[in-house]
């Protein structure tokens, strides 16, 4: 079988997730396998027409595709994703139908499954017959278990290319619209106080929908608000993962990326992200962004400011974009203060959640308001504190230190209390006329401090 490898990571040869694609060329040699680094040479590949038709001709005569690429700020790197965009840019996407292909990726489990959904349905779209995803803790192939499992997975792999039955579609494609909002005049403005409000899009000059959004959006104000678009500024490229920001958070570019997220990003309370979206997800350009904050690594820099989305585009048909929406809010500590997207089709009611959200950051910033986390920030916060404390405490050491100071080493075993109750309950209920009244009593007895509460809480007039 003839097989084409797309490396998705930015440091191309030495990438950790390739070791795992040769580890399988090492223990499958009777196949011929041919790499593609992607990430690493995307400029040369979007400039260079004749080297973006040789890996398509490499694609048209293979028989299978590996996907191999690391996580990358919940996705896979932007440098990847633009080359997805190629591919139905440059009508090349005939290349891999029917193309049995697996997607292989390495990370520390950090929204993998939003990365690998994405990912499924890239393949989806391409009409590839997807056999399935590996994604390994980005150590897994140091140790025993990792390796068979990885072996299992190759040979799964090869058993299942050769069927010719497609496998797990779950995708259907984007539908297109060609719905034009219109907003209204805004009637009454408000003012938006000591409220410093930034809002950050990718749009191009015929992405109307979008434009009308912030327009609309910017209109409910008083004042102007900060709007910077990312195609105006001086980003030289995406992050290469040298990870040379781990030490102090400086980023080893020396574009205007730090200075802006610093100086308009940094300062403000309520950041509002406007995108248009393009092919099966958010572009690669604003991909760009968020994979350029890593110079920021694990620190919640946007902590307590208000998070909103406008968005042009199916989000409803892209499940995983969503999560990534709301993830990378909670991840940060921040409020996800709300989302409007136009596929609602309807002017009036665009407008109507416009001004609600326009509102709702005001008001949820002037009363400090942060919901709590859901999974999507509670399991995120977890994986980094673990991971940061633990193995990877040498590489970023900036937000070692950060976490120290701001008291995020809070591993349980460090609650003395319950430490000791777990010990004293453990030993009793060993008695068996202890442990039937324990449990007997359990219900009630985990209600009663919260029903404590309710009974003695002070009730402000009003609140
Ligand atoms: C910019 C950047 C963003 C990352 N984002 C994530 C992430 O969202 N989730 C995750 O689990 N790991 C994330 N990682 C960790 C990488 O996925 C992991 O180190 C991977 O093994 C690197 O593979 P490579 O050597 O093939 O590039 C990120 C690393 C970098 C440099």
């Amino acid at each position: 079988m003839k097989i084409v490898i797309l490396n998705g990571s930015p440091k191309g040869e030495p990438s950790v997730t390739m070791q795992y694609v040769k580890y399988i060329q090492k223990h499958y040699p009777q196949h011929e396998y041919l790499f593609h680094n992607i990430s690493s040479r995307i400029k040369k590949i979007e400039k260079n027409d004749d080297l973006f038709n040789d890996i398509i001709a490499d694609i048209e005569s293979c028989d299978s595709i590996i996907w191999s690429t690391p996580v990358y700020t919940l996705f896979v790197p932007a440098q990847y994703m633009r080359f997805i965009e190629l591919i139905h840019e440059r009508n090349a996407a005939r290349a891999f139908k029917n193309k049995s292909t697996i997607v292989m990726t390495t990370s520390i489990h950090f929204y993998d499954h939003t990365a690998h959904r994405y990912m499924h349905a890239v393949c989806d779209d391409l009409e590839m017959n997807y056999i399935g995803y590996f994604s390994a803790e980005m150590d897994d192939l140091r140790k025993s278990r990792g390796r068979e499992t990885l072996l299992k997975f190759a040979q799964y792999y090869f058993e299942s290319s050769g069927e010719k039955c497609h496998h797990l579609k779950r995708y259907q494609p984007v539908t297109q619209s060609e719905y034009a909002y219109e907003p209204a005049i805004v009637a009454k403005k408000m003012d938006a106080g000591n409220k410093k409000i930034v809002l950050v899009t990718d749009h191009k000059p015929h992405d109307a929908n979008i434009q009308a959004m912030i327009k609309r959006f910017s209109n409910a104000y008083t004042e102007g608000i900060d709007i910077v678009n990312l195609w105006e500024l001086n980003i030289q490229g995406g992050c290469t993962g040298c990870i040379k920001c781990g030490y102090d958070n400086n980023c080893m570019y020396k574009d205007e990326f730090s200075s802006f997220y610093h100086s308009r990003i940094l300062p403000a309370d309520i950041v509002i992200f406007a995108m248009a979206l393009t092919g099966r997800n958010l572009s690669s350009k604003f991909k760009e962004y968020f994979d350029r904050r890593f110079f920021m690594n694990h620190v919640p820099d946007l902590k307590a400011k208000q998070v909103g989305y406008l968005i042009s585009g199916r989000v409803s048909q892209m499940p995983y974009l969503h999560d990534f929406c709301q993830g990378i809010v909670e991840s940060q500590q921040a409020n996800f203060a709300g989302m409007v997207c136009d596929e609602i089709g309807d002017s009036n009611e665009i407008d109507t959640s416009i001004q609600k959200l326009a509102e709702q950051v005001i008001a949820f910033s002037t009363n400090d308001y942060c919901q709590p986390q859901t999974f999507l920030g509670v399991g995120g916060s977890k994986i980094f504190r673990d991971d940061i404390w633990g193995k990877l405490r040498h590489v970023f050491q900036a937000d070692y230190r950060y976490y120290k100071k701001n008291g995020a080493f809070n591993f349980p075993h460090k609650r003395y209390k319950s430490r000791l109750t777990n010990f004293v309950v453990r030993l009793l209920t060993r008695i068996p006329g202890f442990r039937k009244e324990f449990y007997r009593r359990i219900k009630t007895e985990m209600y009663k401090p919260h029903k404590k509460i309710v009974e003695n809480c002070e009730v402000r007039p009003g609140s």
